[in-house]
């Protein structure tokens, strides 16, 4: 078909347009409006007109060369017709290119390339005639070029779900015509544009999941006809601007999870539209302004970690929640008020009782709430999902509280105040609602008739429960055998629930650590329970073998059985029925065996903790060929023998190494200076990738998600186990020989422990630059020589065991050393100076060998040492009185020489120490 053109301008037909996109500037409406503005071209155009098209042609092209297609989505894009083209609709008239729909096509490429026709880069900028660009979903990549600021006509630009880079063009300010930006999910940085204020028909505004940063353009304020404006999740900072309470047509303001601070401001009434307002993880302080009561469309108040404070009478902010508005459309609509992990204190009052609609209450996490929780949130009949846990609440819980509340569906509740919160239903209470999702801990259970509860009673809550936390609630009892609800989430923690363990086919989660369970783990577990993902069974009387057949279990993630009973040796076949296993923690029971066999097939392992077992045997090569991704290697109070395997020097990920309390008999490998997480220092836990993902989507959901808690006491208990980051421990051991010189390169490390071993030498002077070590021990060893001074340098030092070795000189004295104890140093005769009572004598400055227990061993190293230091002092001495004779340049020199002569001083040091060793091994002799 051939393009072609009328001529039919109006200044009428302009006004029209106005007025159109004034009333509804996206949708299809645009497709009709870029069409008259094209049509407004005069006859006299022509012409240029049939250029244009031929240039647009052009640039079509070129920038799908640009581009890569996999779909072959693009594949028509040949031709001279542009306007049969995938995707593109013309003007039926000029036959301009005004409509670009691509969403979801694979695309990948940037919107700007280089030219290979012209000077100029082509870009999508140069259709000139668009009104309606979408290339959403796609694999875009690269800045908006500043041209996207020639589409004079664009009424809807959605490019969201990219990987669009860069800030926002000022130029964008030139959309005039602009209704609807969605640039959502893309990488778009910098601050928002002051220009963003020219485009007053902008009704949708998304800029969430990005990394825009600064504070909020005062401009904003002049977007009067914007109705949705989602900024969520970037780095957003600075106060609410408080012309953003002239926005009087918006209905949905989210700016969750940025960076805002300062006080809302008053003008927030202005918003007379606003619907919902998403302004969690935020660092808004100070009221609620009471201007918020003036709201009278609003439906969600989410104000979840800020630090909002004051006492939680809000009767003003709130009145607006007393008016039942009819439930339109999505149920989320209903009122919600969320308020959790602020500082807002007093008590909750009863007039909360008043606001019939709302559906969502969270006070959580205000820890300076307090007093008794009304009996009127029983009159609350909408109620769906009531958060009140960790608060400082007092008294009792009754039935009163759930009067009304029918619809309830989560219910969590907890006291920060130590057994404050009493829990006190009538044991034969049925209650009128069916929960799926059940907290409470640390709570008194009461009961008239019986005086602690039966965990038994709480499946009552529901038939339907999905999630029960239920820890530290003094619960007794044995569980059912089975439950017939869908029960997925279970974590009982820190009761005294006793019998065995209950096989129950739909739990994911499942945590009874630290309660009175006994028997054998039984031995069909793998098939009964094949969805479980986290078994937390520690610190219980769980006793017999760890069964062999998982083969069920292919989703299990997590397994802790520590502090039990268990014996008998790790089945061999274990990591191989369980693909998905990341970590095993098996440590305090009566395990044995040797590990060669059992760990072969281990090889996705992050952590593997086996600390106070009686595993025997050499530690075996394989975990260092196998197990690539570990990076919690805990072995300690074990019976290994042997030596340090080579192999585990390849554990690029290790961050935690524990060998102690074994009789492994070796030297040090000098090739662990090269573990990679330890000499780095990114990562730590989160380098981890896995534990990582569980961060992520916890902060991301926030709040905002019910299964939050359950997820939460995983991410607590991953926590909670790795209290110590980058640790190397390998104390308690017959390990010999020197410290290696590469423990210089282990800068990531937190914590070194080598006490209580046989090594010897002295500390290598490179260890001043653990600069992150926190914990360094070496006591109980045959170290000896002076304490190097580059150990001054390592500020982050705050405990540091030296004692019982051959040290000797003065103590440092400079940094945080002064703040060492003296049983830090104690049991080294030849140490001295603060904090030990030694005075230095001017002969105390000395680096003294050691007097004591030597074996002929000892005596030969000793021999090779003088013999070292000797020729040491030789060429030392040539090297510095040398170089003073033959260099020329008489500048260079002077230098030269003040080197030199520190040299000369600690050659001098050299010296004076030989001549003590001498004198001392004499005396030995
Ligand atoms: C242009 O074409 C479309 C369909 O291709 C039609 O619906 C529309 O009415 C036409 N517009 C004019 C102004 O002819
Ligand atoms: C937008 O707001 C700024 C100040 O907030 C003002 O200077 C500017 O003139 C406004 N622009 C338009 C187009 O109204
Ligand atoms: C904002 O609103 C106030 C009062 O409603 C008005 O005086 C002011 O001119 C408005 N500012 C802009 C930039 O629209
Ligand atoms: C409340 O505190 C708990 C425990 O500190 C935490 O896991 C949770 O994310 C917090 N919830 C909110 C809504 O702040
Ligand atoms: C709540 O806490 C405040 C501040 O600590 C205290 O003054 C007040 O007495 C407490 N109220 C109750 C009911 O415990
Ligand atoms: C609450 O339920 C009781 C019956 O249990 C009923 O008499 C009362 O009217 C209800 N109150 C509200 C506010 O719905
Ligand atoms: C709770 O579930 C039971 C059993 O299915 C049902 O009889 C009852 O009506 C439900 N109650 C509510 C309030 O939905």
């Amino acid at each position: 078909m051939a393009c072609h053109k009328v001529a039919a301008a109006s200044f009428q037909l302009l006004s029209l347009v106005s007025f159109l996109l004034f009333l509804n500037p996206y949708s299809s409406i645009f497709l009709e409006a870029s069409t008259i503005f094209a049509n407004s071209n005069t006859v006299d155009d022509e012409r240029s007109n049939a250029a244009s098209i031929e240039e647009e042609r052009k640039a079509l092209l070129e920038f799908k060369q640009g581009l890569q297609d996999p779909l072959l989505e693009l594949h028509s894009w040949v031709g001279k017709d542009c306007c049969n083209l995938h995707g593109i609709i013309c003007n039926n008239q000029t036959g301009n290119i005004i409509d670009l729909r691509l969403q979801d096509a694979q695309i990948s490429g940037t919107l700007s390339i280089n030219s290979f026709s012209g000077p100029l880069p082509i870009s999508i900028g140069n259709l000139l005639h668009l009104g309606y660009l979408d290339l959403s979903s796609n694999s875009i990549s690269g800045p908006l070029p500043i041209s996207i600021g020639n589409l004079l006509h664009l009424g809807y630009l959605d490019l969201s779900s990219n990987s669009i880079s860069g800030p926002l063009p000022i130029s964008i300010g030139n959309l005039l015509h602009l209704g609807y930006l969605d640039l959502s999910s893309n990488s778009v940085s910098g601050p928002l544009p002051i220009s963003i204020g020219n485009l007053l028909h902008l009704e949708y505004l998304d800029l969430s999941l990005n990394s825009v940063s600064g504070p909020l353009p005062i401009s904003i304020g002049n977007l009067s006809n914007l109705q949705n404006l989602n900024l969520f999740s970037n780095s957003i900072s600075g106060s609410l601007p408080t012309l953003i309470g002239n926005l009087s047509n918006l209905q949905n303001l989210k700016l969750f999870s940025n960076s805002i601070s300062g006080p809302l401001p008053k003008s927030i009434g202005g918003l007379s539209h606003l619907q919902t307002l998403f302004l969690s993880l935020n660092s808004i302080s100070g009221p609620l302004p009471t201007s918020i009561g003036i709201l009278s469309h609003l439906q969600t108040l989410s104000l979840s970690s800020n630090s909002i404070s004051g006492p939680c009478h809000f009767q003003h902010q709130l009145e607006i929640f007393q008016i039942c508005r009819p439930r339109t459309f999505p149920i989320t609509q209903s009122q919600e008020l969320r308020l959790a992990g602020s500082a807002i204190s007093g008590p909750l009052p009863t007039w909360i009782g008043n606001l019939p609609c709302l559906r969502w209450l969270e006070l959580s996490n205000n820890s300076k709430m307090n007093g008794t929780i009304p009996e009127s949130i029983g009159q609350l009949r909408e109620l769906k999902n009531l958060f009140l846990h960790g608060c400082s609440w007092e008294g009792f819980i009754s039935e009163n509280h759930f009067q009304n509340t029918s619809r309830l569906d989560s219910f969590y509740l907890s006291s920060e105040a130590f057994n404050s919160l009493v829990f006190n239903v009538s044991h034969d209470w049925i209650p009128i609602f069916n929960l799926t999702s059940l907290q409470i801990i640390d709570c008194k259970l009461m009961d008239t008739a019986f005086p602690v509860y039966n965990t038994d009673w709480f499946w009552r809550f529901s038939p339907f429960l999905d999630g029960v936390v239920l820890s530290h609630n003094q619960l007794r009892g044995n569980l059912p055998k089975s439950v017939s609800s869908p029960l997925q989430n279970v974590i009982l923690k820190n009761n005294s629930q006793v019998g065995s363990l209950p096989l129950w086919p739909n739990v994911k989660q499942l945590s009874l650590a630290s309660n009175r369970f006994s028997g054998p783990i039984p031995l069909n577990i793998g098939h009964e329970m094949s969805k479980l993902v986290f078994l937390d069974l520690s610190r219980n009387y769980f006793s017999g073998n760890i069964p062999r057949d998982w083969t069920g279990s292919l989703d299990l993630k997590i397994i802790d059985f520590s502090n039990n009973k268990l014996s008998g040796e790790i089945p061999s076949s274990m990591c191989s029925q369980l693909p998905s296993l990341k970590w095993l923690r098996l440590s305090n029971s009566n395990l044995s065996g040797n590990l060669e066999s059992s760990l072969q097939t281990c090889r996705n392992l992050s952590a593997l903790d086996l600390t106070g077992n009686n595993f025997s045997g050499t530690i075996p090569d394989c975990i260092g060929d196998n197990l690539h991704t570990l990076s919690y290697l805990l072995l300690g109070a074990n019976k290994f023998t042997g030596n340090i395997p080579h192999q585990l020097c390849d554990l690029s990920s290790l961050q935690v190494l524990d060998l102690s309390q074994n009789n492994i008999s070796s030297s040090i490998p000098a090739c662990l200076g090269g573990l990679k997480q330890m000499t780095t220092g990114d990562g730590g836990l989160l380098g981890n990738s896995w534990v990582m993902n569980l961060r992520i989507s916890l902060s991301l959901y926030g709040p905002m998600h019910i299964d939050l808690n359950v997820k939460g006491v995983e991410y607590e208990y991953i926590d909670n186990i790795l209290g110590l980051i980058k640790k190397f421990d390998l104390s308690s051991n017959n390990l010999w020989g020197e410290i290696p010189e590469e423990v210089k390169n282990l800068m990531a490390l937190g914590s070194l422990n080598l006490s209580h071993n046989h090594l010897t030498g002295k500390i290598p002077e490179g260890i001043g630059s653990l600069h992150e070590l926190e914990a360094l021990d070496l006591s109980s060893n045959h170290l000896w020589g002076l304490i190097p001074s580059s150990m001054t340098s390592m500020t982050s030092l705050s405990k540091l065991n030296l004692s019982f070795n051959n040290f000797s000189g003065p103590i440092p004295s400079a940094n945080q050393f002064p703040t060492f104890d003296p049983t830090s140093f104690e049991g080294n005769s030849g140490l001295c100076g603060p904090p030990l009572p030694t005075q230095c004598s001017s002969a105390s400055h000395n680096d003294l060998a050691p007097k004591v227990e030597e074996d002929e061993e000892d005596k030969y190293g000793k021999l090779w040492f003088y013999a070292s230091t000797a020729l040491g002092f030789i060429v030392g001495f040539w090297v510095i009185f040398g170089s003073l004779v033959i260099k020329r340049s008489w500048r260079h020199a002077y230098f030269q020489f003040l080197d030199n002569m520190k040299q000369a001083l600690l050659l001098l040091l050299e010296v004076t120490r030989l001549s003590r060793s001498l004198r001392a091994w004499k005396m030995v002799d």
